[in-house]
């Protein structure tokens, strides 16, 4: 971590990518709706004619001059924009409406884990702030996706927000990317399942929602200018395809096409992947708005499927403005495409709800009590105990001295960095700013106001209960020779814009551990780290319980979760390594040259950027605990993975696979406590690459002794095949084992699947 002070206001004022601008020249195209075919490898768009929202935006559409559709398409990055319209307050985006025609002005947030305030750009202005994606996603549960998207539309719009930079999809392939805190993880059902529902939860209060970063923005480093290479087929089935399920679930309002490029294209200028993909074969009606400071071009970038420029300061220049409009005038844009982009918005902004409810003009007030239990939910539900020697754990309440050990708990937990960055409510405790690095300019390491030590001293009143900062293993260990318990808090930052050094723990916590747990044999280490850290002192403490970034009431569900108040039950929506070159990259690719121009900047030096470069991605649609059970690598905890304070077990399978693949089995409590478990399907399946694959999961509250029933109906595109050729899914007629377990690498019942032939389009 480091030190070195930045102004406060410093946000992302510079341009955050150099590459070169490709200015196509195409003929014109020009026709009506419906007409738009904007590249020769790119089919018409399909008719609308009985999609009321699709006629509704035409007629708008036609209303509006040229100006005002030009208006439409590029928006402002408000800590930039001098002067500042009246209403503008600082914030992701800002893309003035059309009184006259009661077309919304645009009001955009980040929104990942909560009402997004970098770096406090609106002075005392706190939001919820939930625990981190991974988070989320390893509580198992879309209803509680929901119920934070929800929580968190709710707040956007009592702070006049409504559009919502949410739904963060990419899936987590290398366990050192700066965002993997923020993501939903390694599986394509269990990422679209929550996007789906969390974009949901944030559209039913009338706003809109984007799902980003489309696509196969992978890593941070270098993400302005390296090329992320996949076949199309392991695109199809991995990556896309979470996107594909969230989509269909929620019909987001809008897509934020990503930095990098794929297969060569910028994605902000991907024909294959806007035209193609996301428009012609899943039909996506909404638009398509850029990541900020993504645009490379403005007559590629259109005829590829860009509609709208977003944060337009970040960019090299405002592509989408009066270029749009010259690009227009000589032919080299067709009316009709300009058309195409404003109508899809619109058709956004009335699918949502927007048009017919009107975000409110002045701040409103909002229930911080009741959405801290969204956020306390979500820390309790989703963190996973990963190890528990002889029932150490949960914590006796007549502990006589408990000691805490590092990671400023004492007042607070750390969250994740970046644009998802939520000044919570409570304020932020301890907020260290970088020195240098790409991050620098919007990211300050943050504590949220939940202090362990408070909920801990809450919970076990008769114990004294005493903290440490860990700074001096010796201190530390000479502190937890007596306690009854010694929990060390171990801390691994990640952020946006920057991706980790290693996975190993930073600031000699390693050995910070091993003196406490030679010290004190009930030794229990409390993680609150984006995603997986190298453990090598794991057998010698009595407990792990994973914590994430456990978001602004994190103390307080830790302390329950420790003392048995509730029981654990978050699965691992990510695969932990045994060590650091298990996983397919051992190190993120570029992260040497960054660090050297990094290191040159600090010294004063001009230094960078970094220069383009490819990543192959080797493992293709097998991410994650695919590609270990392909490898047959053993990883430290695998996907799925986690432990109760009570017993399951699981009987009585029956596989019925006639129409689609239906698999029903009985899950019991067989411990004395009640608890939840989340029992998963996993088929190995594919003729093209066999694979395992998640294909059902479901999580279950059972009271001790109660049994359960789960049945779970199988999406058949998880088992399928994507067929380049066809185009579109395939599964061949055939016996594919499956089995349902605790986890990827747990079977427990076994089994055929005797399915017939079966295919669908892309
Ligand atoms: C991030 C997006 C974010 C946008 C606006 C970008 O740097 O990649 O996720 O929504 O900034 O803040």
């Amino acid at each position: 971590m480091t030190t070195a002070a930045q102004p406060s206001s410093a946000l992302r004022i510079l341009c955050r990518t150099t590459a070169a601008v490709a200015l196509l020249s195409l003929s014109s195209v020009s026709g009506a709706i419906a007409q738009v075919m904007p590249t020769k490898d790119s089919a018409p768009l399909a008719p609308r004619p009985n999609d009321p929202a699709w006629v509704r935006a035409d007629a708008l559409v036609k209303r509006m001059t040229m100006d005002e559709k030009i208006q439409y398409l590029h928006g402002l990055f408000p800590p930039n924009t001098k002067p500042a319209p009246a209403d503008m307050i600082p914030s992701a985006g800002y893309v003035p409406g059309v009184p006259r025609l009661k077309i919304p002005t645009l009001r955009e947030s980040d929104a990942s884990l909560g009402v997004a305030n970098q770096v406090e750009q609106r002075k005392g202005d706190v939001a919820t702030a939930l625990p981190s994606g991974l988070a989320l996603a390893s509580t198992f549960e879309p209803k509680l996706a929901y119920a934070g998207g929800a929580m968190i539309g709710a707040e956007a719009r009592a702070k006049t927000f409504n559009v919502l930079l949410a739904g963060g999809v990419n899936l987590t392939r290398d366990p050192w990317a700066g965002r993997n805190f923020e993501y939903l993880g390694e599986d394509p059902l269990l990422a679209g399942e929550m996007a789906g529902e969390q974009i949901k939860g944030v559209q039913s209060n009338h706003i809109v929602s984007t799902i980003k970063h489309f696509a196969l923005n992978a890593q941070e480093t270098g993400r302005h200018v390296m090329d992320a290479q996949i076949g199309e087929a392991d695109l199809r089935e991995s990556d896309l395809l979470a996107f594909q399920i969230a989509i269909e679930k929620a019909n987001p309002a809008s897509v934020m096409c990503a930095y990098n490029k794929v297969n060569g294209d910028w994605a902000c200028q991907n024909d294959v992947l806007l035209n193609k993909v996301l428009k012609r074969d899943w039909n996506y009606p909404g638009w398509v708005m850029s990541d900020w400071g993504a645009v490379h071009s403005t007559v590629k970038a259109s005829l590829a499927g860009l509609d709208q420029q977003s944060g337009q300061e970040l960019d090299t220049q405002i592509f989408f403005g009066d270029d749009l409009k010259a690009a227009v005038a000589k032919g080299e844009v067709s009316q009709a495409r300009v058309d195409d982009m404003v109508r899809r918005i619109l058709h956004g902004v009335i699918t949502s709800g927007l048009m017919d409810n009107p975000t409110p003009t002045t701040a409103q007030p909002i229930d911080y009590d009741a959405h801290a239990k969204v956020a306390q939910a979500v820390a309790e539900r989703g963190s996973v105990l990963l190890k528990n020697e002889g029932n150490l754990l949960p914590l006796a309440k007549t502990a006589k001295k408990i000691v805490l050990i590092g990671a400023h708990a004492d007042v607070g937990v750390l969250s994740g960095g970046g644009s998802s960055q939520v000044r919570s409510v409570g304020g932020a405790p301890v907020e260290i700013p970088l020195n240098g690095g790409e991050a620098a300019s919007f990211v300050r390491v943050t504590w949220h106001a939940s202090s362990p030590l408070e909920a801990i001293k809450a919970a076990a009143p008769g114990a004294l209960v005493v903290y440490v900062d860990g700074k001096d293993p010796a201190a530390a260990a000479a502190a937890a020779k007596d306690a009854d318990v010694a929990i060390v808090f171990a801390w691994h930052w990640q952020t946006e814009a920057q991706d980790a050094p290693s996975i190993a723990l930073p600031d000699n916590q390693d050995a910070l551990i091993d003196a406490v747990a030679a010290a004190n044999k009930n030794a229990i280490v409390v993680l609150e780290t984006g995603g997986p850290v190298l453990m090598p002192w794991l057998d010698r403490v009595g407990a792990v319980l994973q914590a994430w970034y456990p978001g602004q009431r994190g103390g307080q569900a830790i302390a329950r979760l420790l003392f048995g108040e509730v029981n654990p039950s978050g699965r691992l929506a990510m695969t932990f390594p045994r060590s650091a070159d298990q996983a397919p990259r051992a190190s993120a690719p570029g992260f040497a040259e960054q660090a050297a121009i990094d290191d040159a900047r600090r010294a004063g030096q001009q230094a960078g950027p970094i220069k383009a470069f490819a990543v192959k991605y080797v493992e293709g649609a097998a991410v994650g605990y695919r590609w270990y059970a392909q490898e047959g690598r053993q990883p430290l905890y695998p996907f799925g993975y986690g432990l109760s304070y009570t017993s399951f077990a699981y009987k009585n399978l029956k596989i019925e696979d006639a129409a689609g693949l239906k698999v029903s089995f009985d899950v019991t409590n067989t411990g004395k406590i009640a608890g939840a478990d989340t029992p998963q399907l996993y088929v190995r399946a594919g003729k093209r690459k066999p694979m395992l694959r998640l294909a059902g999961f479901q999580k279950v509250d059972l009271a001790p002794g109660q049994t359960q029933r789960v049945t779970l109906m199988v999406e058949p595109r998880i088992l399928a095949d994507y067929d380049v050729g066809r185009p579109g899914w395939a599964i061949a007629a055939g016996d594919y084992p499956l089995y349902v377990g605790r986890n990827a690498g747990e079977p427990l019942l076994t089994g055929r699947a005797h399915l017939k032939a079966w295919s669908r389009k892309p």
